[in-house]
């Protein structure tokens, strides 16, 4: 497995749609390895698409305790319900943290790494991450969100770690 070089936010590949995945075949497998990979290295981080790792491809992973480890592969969001204020961060822009509007549950559809149909329902941070990824894989990032500038926040240097990054 091989960790990944990070796209970052100037990055054109964070701004376009991801194309479907056909076929889940040896390569995008190798692909999900090395996100999980990536993941784990930038401790805390609670999930990555594979846009931020340059490749143009609807390909997500996330960790949360209520999650377990999953990979969903052409995800969408089917259901959405409620709205609260979060705050967010991204792995792609490093240090900042904005105040965004997202839905407080969502049902997500995609296929597992393994091609089978997944159907999930989730609320809170579950909710709030499956958004962030499915907004990567559509060439959307959360600052494109904020309702003015002034709802983006430099982190504070004691929690500028990658901790619930997305
Ligand atoms: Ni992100």
């Amino acid at each position: 497995m091989t960790v990944l070089p990070l796209t970052m936010m100037d990055s054109p590949v964070l701004h376009q749609k991801a194309k479907r995945v056909r076929k889940i075949d040896d390569s995008i497998q190798k692909l999900i390895d090395d996100m999980i990979e990536t993941m784990y290295q930038l401790g805390g981080a609670a999930g990555l698409a594979a846009p931020q790792v340059g490749i143009p491809l609807q390909v997500v992973v996330i960790e949360l305790p209520e999650s377990g480890l999953i990979t969903l592969i052409n995800p969408q969001v089917v259901k959405s319900s409620g709205e609260h204020e979060v705050m967010e961060g991204c792995l792609s822009l490093p240090g900042y943290r904005g105040s965004i509007k997202r839905a407080e549950s969502v049902t997500v559809k995609g296929r597992d790494r393994y091609g089978k149909e997944v159907r999930i329902k989730a609320e809170g941070l579950f909710a709030q991450a499956l958004q962030h990824e499915v907004d990567h894989i559509n060439g959307v990032v959360y600052v494109d969100h904020l309702e003015s500038m002034d709802n983006l926040y430099k982190a504070e240097p004691e929690d500028d770690d990658e901790s619930g990054y997305i």
